[in-house]
């Protein structure tokens, strides 16, 4: 057995090639490529088919692996070359045993990466995705993505799968609580500042993980929110509303990529070669490596693209480099090559991409970079992490709606009544993805409510209901052990206690919706109501005719038609993460005003979805109301719940007309457009500015309007500032029925406010 330490040589290329990289952008697209392909081409050189052929295995640990590294299979698989990476397993010792497998008891002592779902957090949980992006602050969502990237490290890991940057206008889709909701250009926004937050200045800094952009693409898309459901849409579609998000991680430097479950254009993404080297690598110049989603390779089988040396064989051809569990690669590979049916450049290239990938990470230079047992202590869970996910829980919250100013509620004085299932809760103040997440560590609701009012609010607490009553929804729910608890007295029993808790109170704070198991992969729902179980204690409490406060936890839009004609108030909070309970207990009792504004529309019923604000216009477009012969339903409005942008504080801001600099512009001249917004309330607070542009007039028919700028601003109250936004023509542009980007003159509509459906407007003309 050789020791990697025997073996210098190979490192200290690699050591020499050490560049400092500029900062910001294209950090995967700057690196010092003729040192890196030296280096790796002498590597290559010495690589058997076989132990090329394992760089492109990725395996699993499995979840919960915290204890003992590996399995053997496993343990063999790194001495025997025939492994790339691990994902699923951290901790500077299980790491560092795992890697020392690899760089000493393998014949060229190739350093594995490690990856893992950190998603919203490592071990500090942030809000899920579709939470951060509701705080339309980049800045937040840059340092949480760094925050987790820090903590990620000192774990020992140097991969994480994130962003999630899927498109989705479909609720029903449990896993649009993991992208950043419906716009493609917030979400290229929010892509871009989660690439930067993770990857930092350079991947070969300490505190760094390369990001792996998923899922590609179009995942968003399945048909009626069926999870892994087919997708079909007109390329039109995608690469006006579907693919910016994408693109926007890839320009920012984003490391890898991971290709996604469903079919695009009929072919599953792990195999589609236009999707993977056409559109990726030749029209977007990505330089990093694409992983498959797990067994997705496997599962091109049930697709109906042939066996697995088949469907092993076309990926590889598209452009997958690396295959995760399927073992496709692995157990196939060699004998096609035998075969003639992939080539010896086609797994040369595949490995060539993974292993300059690893060198990026400077795993070359140390395979051990990032383990240090110091860091594990002093860098995870800390109280300055916790700030910032407290932070940005606070800045995710979303006032649905304050008659009579409800809130915030007074800190002293009269009784609370705190019930319903998630009051008293900490496991599901986590949300979806928190593999090393420590729920026994978060805050619930009722300890961040008497963390402020101490003893001078008397509370009362009820449980007042299960999650669910429902059995065989709750064992669905119950995927890993102990995630939803049944209390097992009977459902009006519970209820009764709630309303006598409420009957001494003065206000009613009802902490309802949905558990963490509701939302994420493979949590599609057919119903978005708040649960019944739920909703049968709050129309119970409605009854008593005191003012409720709903506090609706979800990783999803749900319909809230009945808590809005009941209820005094409602503060959505998502999953808020590790300081679910102190977050919202700050913005009940008013020391932060919320913020917030929807990613995603929130739609009346079920029956509305798809519901996007961004649709185009038909040729019989719906006006006021339900009439027959125009495009609009019998039965209901077509007007959402509540609006893409939508969002109230505890002040209120009035918007005046929209100023513009010049209403006839040609060629790439600027426009500036101005509104005063003033704090017409009592409160200091934010409010999110937002831009959208009409295009009314085009060669195709184009989207009523599309968010094209918002900027945050913070006043005092009675206070008044002008906001202004720089147009450019490069806003105007979109994809013609060519696919050509470009802008085509005319008049625009230059829309301002406080929501997708609330702005004020002036018109311009633009000549080229
Ligand atoms: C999910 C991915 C995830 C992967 C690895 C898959 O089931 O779709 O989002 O990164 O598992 O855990």
């Amino acid at each position: 057995m050789k020791s990697f330490f025997s073996n210098k040589p190979l490192f200290k290329i690699a050591a020499a090639a050490m560049l400092v990289l500029p900062l910001g952008n294209a950090v995967a697209q700057t690196q010092p490529d003729a040192k890196m392909n030296a280096f790796v081409s002498g590597l290559m050189k010495k690589m058997t088919v076989d132990e090329k052929i394992g760089q492109l295995n990725l395996v699993t640990s499995g979840m919960a692996i915290t204890g003992s590294v590996t399995n053997n299979g496993v343990d063999n698989g790194i001495a025997k070359g025939q492994i790339g990476g691990i994902f699923g397993l951290y901790g500077v010792e299980n790491v560092r045993k795992a890697q020392d497998l690899a760089v000493k008891n393998s014949r060229l002592h190739i350093p594995l990466i490690f990856g893992l779902d950190v998603i919203h957090g490592h071990r500090t949980i942030f809000p899920i995705p579709l939470g951060m992006s509701a705080t339309w602050d980049l800045d937040i969502i840059q340092r949480s993505a760094h925050v987790a990237a820090k903590e990620a490290t000192a774990e020992g890991l140097n991969w994480v799968f994130s962003p999630m940057v899927d498109i989705a206008r479909d609720a029903r889709w449990g896993r649009i609580s993991e992208g950043s909701g419906e716009d493609p250009w917030l979400g290229g926004k929010i892509a871009g500042a989660m690439v930067k937050g993770y990857q930092g200045t350079s991947l070969k800094n300490a505190d760094a993980v390369m990001a792996c952009v998923k899922h590609f693409a179009l995942y968003g898309g399945a048909e009626a929110g069926r999870e892994y459901n087919t997708v079909d849409m007109s390329r039109l579609q995608m690469y006006q509303d579907y693919l910016p998000p994408y693109k926007a991680a890839v320009d920012a430097g984003a490391g890898s990529i991971m290709s996604s479950f469903n079919t695009v254009d009929g072919i599953p993404s792990t195999g589609n070669k236009w999707l993977l080297t056409d559109l990726l690598r030749k029209q977007w110049g990505f330089k990093g490596f694409v992983v498959s989603d797990y067994t997705s390779l496997s599962e091109m089988s049930n697709h109906g693209l042939g066996d697995l040396p088949q469907v092993s064989a076309l990926a590889l051809k598209a452009g997958l480099d690396m295959d995760m569990v399927a073992e496709g690669f692995l157990n196939t590979l060699k004998k096609s090559l035998q075969q003639g049916k992939v080539t010896q450049a086609e797994i040369d290239l595949a490995c060539r991409r993974v292993l300059e990938a690893k060198y990026k990470l400077g795993l070359f230079d140390n395979p051990y970079k990032s383990l240090n047992a110091e860091n594990e202590k002093k860098d995870v869970f800390t109280e300055e992490n916790r700030k910032v996910a407290r932070l940005a829980a606070e800045h995710s919250f979303v006032l649905l709606k304050n008659a009579n100013q409800i809130l915030p509620l007074k800190k002293s004085g009269g009784t609370i009544a705190v019930v319903g299932p998630l009051a008293d809760n900490k496991r599901d103040m986590l949300g979806t993805w928190v593999i090393a997440g420590e729920w026994e560590k978060s805050v619930s609701v009722l300890e961040g409510i008497k963390h402020v009012v101490g003893d001078n609010v008397k509370l009362v607490y009820a449980k007042g209901a299960n999650i669910t009553d429902d059995a065989e929804f709750m064992k669905r729910l119950n995927f890993g052990p102990g995630m939803v608890s049944l209390d097992s007295r009977p459902p009006g029993d519970m209820i009764e206690e709630a309303v006598k808790a409420a009957k001494k109170a003065d206000i009613v704070v009802a902490v309802v919706g949905e558990s963490q198991s509701m939302s994420g992969e493979s949590s599609s729902r057919s119903d978005i109501d708040v649960p019944e179980s739920q909703k049968n204690m709050l129309k119970a409490l409605a009854k008593l005719g005191k003012p409720m406060v709903i506090v609706v936890f979800n990783g999803r839009p749900l319909t809230l038609t009945w808590e809005n004609e009941n209820a005094a108030a409602i503060l959505d909070v998502w999953a808020p993460g590790t300081e679910a309970g102190n977050a919202i207990a700050e913005v009940l009792f008013g020391n932060y005003n919320p913020a917030g504004k929807l990613t995603t529309t929130f739609p009346r019923t079920v029956g509305q979805i798809p519901i996007y604000y961004n649709h185009k216009n038909t040729g019989r477009p719906y006006t006021d109301g339900p009439t027959k012969f125009k495009s609009n339903y019998l039965d209901i409005s077509n007007d959402p719940l509540f609006p893409f942008g939508y969002g109230l504080s505890y002040t209120s801001f009035g918007y005046s007309d929209v100023k513009l600099s010049k209403t006839n512009l040609k060629g790439a001249e600027t426009l500036t457009a101005t509104v005063t917004v003033t704090n017409k309330g009592a409160y200091a607070g934010e409010e999110v500015v937002q831009l959208y542009i009409s295009d009314p007039v085009a060669s195709i028919s184009r989207s009523v309007k599309e968010l094209k700028g918002f900027n945050k601003v913070n006043l005092q109250a009675g206070e008044a500032k002008e906001v202004s936004f720089t147009i450019t023509p490069e806003q105007l542009k979109f994809y013609n029925s060519q696919l050509k980007y470009d802008w085509e003159p005319g008049e625009f509509i230059i829309r301002i406010g406080t929501n997708s459906a609330d702005t004020h407007s002036a018109k311009v003309k633009w000549q080229k």
